[in-house]
């Protein structure tokens, strides 16, 4: 089978489209024919030599954790899932026996990490982690969720974000971004969003979004958010100089979650504001399993649409790389390995 694999960790430059043995199902595993894979910023990070997950040993590295497709073999003891099903691969490896994995949430896992290897044409999985697909979603939809929809969606219930709030997403057109707008709007809640790109903030707009702020200066973003209200709640993802932003316009009580660092892996914040403002800083990584059952749900039931900015057949991989790095898209990039044989 043929893979996009990462050959040299020098940026979208370094992906190469090889041949690998087809993988065959061990006990409790499935392989499923992938019909699509999004990339995250993960994976660009890996890509970029960014990550201390994987170096110059493990190369070549195969990379994609939103596999979705369908089922083409099945292991011993496998009955949650058979051949022909079509599937969603949720990417989190748990270790199922520390504390965490026992009382929940499981992506608290104390051995958590995820998989990768969906920039195939087929991929070899846990059989428990596939969520099946109801009819009519389709798998370049569904490609999308295992990541930005579940961070975004498990970010809004830490901040607890309710009907009629009012929450700041710094960063809003990318996968995460786009995906907590919509699914904000699904809760009830209102959105106020920033991006470097005016053309980009209209496409969000058109996905809801309530306010929007072109601009990537702090002291510009938090004077525009601030002639808003105060915030009820913050999706931050950028890091850097905007979780300073994020604090001060939070209001009293208020809650940040961060799940990234795209703008910075350090911030320096203002300590007083913090305790005499009663806020609150809250860590946060990918969701639950029964967090992306739910968001299929919402998405079988109309209440959104995942946005797709652009699909790439296996051997463009570098391509949608080079179109995350350059930030020119809005919502998810999505490879399809099997739709292009
Ligand atoms: N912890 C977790 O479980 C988890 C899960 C998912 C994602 N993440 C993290 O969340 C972040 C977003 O991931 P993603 O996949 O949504 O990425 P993405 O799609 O590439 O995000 C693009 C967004 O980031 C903004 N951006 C890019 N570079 C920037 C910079 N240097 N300064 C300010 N803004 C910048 C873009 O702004 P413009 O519109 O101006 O281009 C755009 O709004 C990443 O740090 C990722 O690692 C973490
Ligand atoms: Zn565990």
């Amino acid at each position: 089978m043929r893979v996009a694999a990462f050959s040299d960790l020098t940026g979208p430059d370094g992906v190469s489209i090889t041949n690998q043995p087809r993988p065959d199902p061990g006990r409790g595993e499935a392989v499923v024919t992938v019909e699509a894979c999004a990339i995250n910023r993960h994976d660009l990070w890996i890509l970029e030599g960014d990550s201390a997950m994987v170096d110059a040993d493990d190369l070549p590295f195969v990379s994609g954790l939103d596999v979705t497709g369908t089922v083409d073999a099945v292991g011993e003891g496998v009955t949650a899932v058979e051949p022909g099903d079509r599937v969603v691969l949720c990417p989190n490896e748990t270790c199922g026996t520390c504390r965490y994995c026992r009382e929940g949430p499981e992506n608290r896992c104390e051995n958590f990490s995820l998989y990768h290897g969906g920039l195939a044409e087929a991929a070899r999985v846990q059989a428990d982690r596939l969520v099946r697909l109801p009819d009519g979603l389709d798998t370049v939809d569904a490609a999308a969720l295992p990541t930005a929809y579940v961070t975004a969606l498990h970010m809004l219930r830490r901040i607890e974000a309710g009907p009629g709030d009012l929450v700041f997403v710094p960063g809003v057109t990318g996968g995460v971004g786009v995906a907590a707008v919509q699914l904000a709007d699904v809760l009830g809640a209102h959105s106020v969003g920033t991006s470097s790109s005016r053309a980009k903030l209209s496409r969000v707009e058109s996905l809801g979004l309530d306010h929007a702020i072109e601009s990537t200066d702090p002291d510009e973003i938090r004077a525009v958010v601030s002639d808003l209200g105060p915030v009820d709640g913050v999706l931050n993802h950028l890091g850097g100089a905007y979780t300073q932003v994020g604090l001060d316009v939070l209001r009293r009580g208020g809650r940040m979650a961060i799940c990234g660092r795209t703008a910075g892996g350090t911030s320096e914040i203002d300590v007083p504001d913090l305790f005499l403002g009663h806020k609150r800083v809250i860590g946060s990584t990918m969701g639950t399993q029964g967090d992306l059952e739910r968001l299929v749900g919402l998405v079988a039931d109309g209440a959104f649409t995942p946005e797709i900015d652009e699909t790439y057949p296996l051997e463009e991989t570098g391509a949608a790389f080079a179109a995350m790095q350059d930030r020119e898209s809005v919502g998810k990039l999505v490879v399809t390995p099997y739709s292009n044989n």
